[in-house]
């Protein structure tokens, strides 16, 4: 299964996937980080299709054309804000990853892109986002054969670093 699972360094805007998830906010109006690098990509019909959205709420996910991107498909989610781990941050991030996947199944989505969600100006500590994001997909693609390849891009070297050490830690619970 791990072989359905990339983690490169790169720009999510430039990947060859049915799918890429942006990592937005409340409003879906965009944003900086990756929110402003994907509406800047994807040109000025992805806000006014988001305009038509009526927002999204925290760990819930919506999906879009991908407009002028290679990459069919936008699925926007929110990621939580860090305030210090006692808000359901841990809840309402895997609840991004479990939604976006929902969307990918209901739309035939057999390749798709994340962003490091909620690690940049949302402030959630990397590893700790890492293992979730690792954790809930690796759960999706067990009974999910359909999903040919999940991509963890990854900024810059930092962020890459730490996917790289979640993925290469075993599953908890699984025989050696
Ligand atoms: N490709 C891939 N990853 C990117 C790109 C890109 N082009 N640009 C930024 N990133 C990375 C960041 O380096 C970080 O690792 O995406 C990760 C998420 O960071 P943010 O984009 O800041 O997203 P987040 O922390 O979820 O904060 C969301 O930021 O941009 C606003 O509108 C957005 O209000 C929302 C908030």
């Amino acid at each position: 299964m791990t072989e359905r699972i990339e983690v490169i360094q790169g720009d999510i805007t430039r990947q060859t996937v049915d799918a890429i998830v942006n990592a937005a906010n409340t409003t879906l109006l965009g944003g900086g980080g990756v929110d402003g690098a994907i509406h800047a990509a994807a040109g000025p019909e992805l806000l006014a299709a988001c305009r038509t959205l009526e927002g999204c709420a925290t760990g819930e996910a919506k999906i879009t054309r991908g407009y002028r991107l290679s990459a069919p498909w936008v699925i926007h989610t929110v990621g939580p804000i860090w305030r210090g781990g006692g808000h359901d941050e841990d809840v309402l991030l895997a609840r991004c990853y479990q939604n976006c996947f929902l969307l990918a199944v209901r739309h035939e989505i057999t390749t798709i892109a994340f962003p490091a969600i909620s690690t940049g100006v949302y402030r959630f500590p990397l590893e700790r986002a890492a293992i979730i994001a690792v954790k809930e997909t690796r759960r999706f693609l067990e009974s999910r054969l359909a999903m040919r390849k999940v991509v963890f891009v990854c900024f810059n070297g930092a962020t890459l670093d730490g996917y790289r050490k979640v993925l290469a830690e075993r599953p908890q619970g699984k025989a050696s």
